[in-house]
C-alpha cells in the first residue's frame, strides 16, 4: 500500500516566494498532513528543503517550473529529516551552481544516505546569515523542532520565516488559510501537533521557553510558512506564539492506541464509496 500524496497548487506567500505543497494521507484518517518546501526567486534563487523521496519526480517538476536548475544558487536544508531531504542529491546534481547551506551535525547525520559534496557546503549556525543576491537570510532555531540540527530561515527582504517543522498542524481538510478552519480547530490542531513534534517542551521552564520563543517572535515575521501546515499571515503568526506559550504547561499529546489503530485498519478494509 502506498500512502496517498497529492500536490496542491503552489502558493505565493510573498513577492517571489513560493510554497510547494503536498497533502499526505488524505482519506486514511480524520486528519491530513502536509509536506511543504519553498522556493525564493531573485538574483540568486534559493530552494528551501527538498521534499520526500516517494514523490521526488513530481516535486522536481514543480520546483523547476519556478526556477531554471542552472540558475539555482543556494539550497537551504532546515534539518536532515527524510521529508526535507528527499531530492537533495538530485537537486545538487541538476543545479551545479548551487551551494548547500546546512550545519556540520546535519552532514554527519545525513551521511547514512551518502556524503554531500563537501566542497559545495556553506556552514551556517543559529543566528548566522548568508547573502543570497538581494537579501540576507538568517538561520533561526524555531519554537518547536524534532531534530538537533533544525534551523528555520528568516528572509529579511520579505519578512517570511521558513519554520521547518514548527507551526505544524494536521487539519481536518486542506485549507489555504487557517481562517477557513472550523472554530477551535486552529488551536487544537496546532497544540496537538506541536506536542507530537516536540514532547520535550513540557520539560522546559516556561520562562526559559518564552526566551527561546523570542528568537523568532522578536523579528515579527510577516509570514510563518512551515513544512507541515498552512502558512500563517500577519496576526495569525502572533496567535500561534500565544499558543506556543501554553506548551510547557500542557500534558503530553494523546497518542494513537492499538484500538484506535484497529479501527483505522477496519475503515481502510471497508469498501470505499464509488
Ligand atoms: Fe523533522
Ligand atoms: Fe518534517
Amino acid at each position: 500500500m502506498q500512502i496517498p500524496v497529492r500536490f496542491l497548487p503552489t502558493l505565493t506567500v510573498a513577492p517571489e516566494t513560493f510554497v510547494i505543497r503536498q497533502a499526505v494521507g488524505e482519506g486514511l484518517g480524520p486528519v491530513v498532513a502536509s509536506v511543504n518546501s519553498m522556493v525564493i526567486r531573485g538574483p540568486e534563487p534559493v530552494i528551501v528543503d527538498t521534499g520526500m523521496a516517494i514523490s521526488r519526480d513530481s516535486w522536481l517538476e514543480h520546483v523547476f517550473e519556478l526556477v531554471d536548475p542552472a540558475d539555482v544558487r543556494w539550497v537551504y536544508l532546515s534539518h536532515d529529516d527524510e521529508d526535507h531531504t528527499g531530492a537533495l542529491f538530485e537537486v545538487l546534481e541538476r543545479c551545479p551552481a548551487a551551494t548547500l547551506v546546512t550545519n556540520m551535525f546535519a552532514i554527519v547525520r545525513m551521511s547514512a544516505n551518502g556524503l554531500v559534496p563537501l566542497d559545495r557546503v556553506r556552514i551556517v549556525n543559529p543566528g548566522e546569515s548568508f547573502v543570497a543576491g538581494d537579501r540576507d537570510l538568517v538561520a533561526l532555531v524555531p519554537p518547536t523542532y524534532d531534530s538537533p540540527t533544525t534551523r528555520g530561515l528568516y528572509d529579511s527582504a520579505t519578512g517570511v520565516y521558513w519554520a521547518a517543522d514548527s507551526f505544524a498542524m494536521e487539519t481536518s481538510r486542506v485549507v489555504d488559510d487557517i481562517d477557513d478552519l472550523p472554530p477551535g480547530e486552529f488551536r487544537d490542531a496546532l497544540l496537538h501537533t506541536q506536542r507530537m513534534l516536540s514532547p520535550w517542551v513540557r520539560l522546559t521552564d516556561p520562562e526559559k521557553y518564552r526566551t527561546h520563543l523570542a528568537t523568532v517572535r522578536d523579528v515579527h515575521p510577516a509570514v510563518a510558512a512551515g513544512a507541515h501546515g498552512p502558512a500563517l499571515f500577519g496576526q495569525q503568526v502572533e496567535s500561534a506564539f500565544l499558543l506556543f506559550e501554553e506548551l510547557p504547561y500542557l500534558p503530553p499529546a494523546d497518542l494513537v492506541s492499538q484500538s484506535d489503530f484497529e479501527l483505522l485498519l477496519a475503515a481502510l478494509a471497508a469498501p470505499q464509496p464509488s
